[in-house]
């Protein structure tokens, strides 16, 4: 079975001299044409859960209160994209975003925005069972849950709590409340992932959910990750498909990182997510926002640009319209993962938002 390699974007508009052209209005684009138009935003680098792959057990130095934007520099941030640089998308992620507590006025203060963005939220599911209506009548359209293992031993090993009944309770809530199709995010362990991934997938056509599984990337805190280590999207492919058929979606992927298959020839499908084996860079339409107030123009660049030192310093949003602008220019061709000098980002997942 083959993936298909959306790799490098292959047309460099300008190679010589990128900030000669950088367009001060428009879409935001970068100098190999790609448009960003959906913005990720870490809402918190706190987690209540400690997933083996992206913290360490005893947690991580949180971010300092006074270093995270506030709630106005938030709402600020968020209709400067949508008003002016054409962000039709917001996706609010963490660490854990239901631990930001005003989350359900922020998500109706971008709903108010004009034109609309789609409002989406990837949670762990903790404590979504008990939001997820007031989530839905704020107006997120779309949720992606986190769950790596319907074996509770399994799921407590990989996130070091025994929580997998509160994520089940999310889920159907989730589905209750209206956020479907509910998404499934699962990080598969090198060592149960594959049996974990069939059970995964029986659940999803059972409930349906849509389950995505995530190749393992190098975005953990302690800097353990292998390649060697990981499963791979061909070997998910290959094990599903002893138990499911699987033929390859037919229609357009467009920006969306995940290759979908068609399950058992019905309307369900299964995603892979094959940052790592399969990069999907040329698609690539995200831009992001961390809690501090830090933009990234990718999960990996080594980089990012301070908006809150300027927002805190007076910025007009003219100001902060072309440093986002210029941030995003100068976007890299690919995250480089393979190439032989990749350098792990100092930050990890929970810190930047996935
Ligand atoms: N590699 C791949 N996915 C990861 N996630 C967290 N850390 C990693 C990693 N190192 C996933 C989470 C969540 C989403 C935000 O990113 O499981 O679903
Ligand atoms: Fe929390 Fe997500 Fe990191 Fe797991 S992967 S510890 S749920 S931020």
């Amino acid at each position: 079975m083959t993936m298909t390699s959306l790799g490098l974007p292959a047309i460099r508009r300008d190679a010589g001299d990128p900030a000669a052209e950088m367009p001060r209005s428009g879409p935001l684009i970068d100098t190999f044409g790609r448009v960003a138009t959906d913005l990720r935003v870490s809402l918190t680098d706190r987690c209540n859960l400690r997933c083996t792959y992206c913290m360490p057990a005893e947690g991580m130095d949180w971010l300092p209160g006074d270093e995270l934007l506030t709630h106005d520099e938030l709402t600020r941030l968020l209709t400067l994209a949508v008003t002016r640089l054409g962000i039709d998308s917001v996706r609010f992620t963490g660490g854990e975003p239901l631990l930001y507590r005003r989350l359900e006025d922020l998500v109706a203060e971008v709903t108010a925005l004009r034109p609309r963005p789609e409002i989406a939220l990837t949670t762990n599911g903790l404590g979504l069972a008990r939001r997820a209506q007031a989530l839905a009548d704020a107006g997120v359209d779309r949720v992606n849950v986190s769950l790596d293992s319907l074996d509770a031993a399994h799921f407590a090993a990989i996130t070091r709590r025994d929580r997998l009944n509160d994520v089940l309770d999310g889920l159907s809530a989730a589905t209750a409340a209206g956020l479907g199709p509910v998404k499934v995010n699962a990080v598969l362990d090198p060592v149960t992932g594959l049996s974990d991934a069939v059970e995964l997938l029986d659940y999803c056509l059972r409930y349906g959910y849509q389950l995505r599984i995530i190749e393992q990337m190098p975005l953990d805190a302690e800097h353990l990750w292998r390649r060697d280590a990981t499963l791979g999207a061909d070997d998910i492919v290959t094990a599903l498909a002893a138990h499911f058929e699987l033929r390859t979606d037919p229609a357009p992927r467009g920006s969306a990182p995940a290759q979908l298959w068609r399950v058992n020839g019905g309307p369900a499908t299964v995603g892979i997510i094959a940052s790592v084996s399969h990069a999907f860079c040329a698609a690539c339409d995200r831009t992001r926002l961390t809690a501090d107030g830090q933009i990234r123009n990718c999960l990996f660049a080594a980089d990012e640009t301070d908006l809150r030192g300027l927002l805190r310093g007076g910025a007009d949003d003219d100001a902060l319209e072309l440093v986002w602008r210029a941030a995003m220019w100068r976007k890299a061709a690919g995250h480089g993962i393979n190439d032989p000098g990749f350098v792990q980002p100092q930050r990890s997942m929970s810190a930047i938002g996935g």
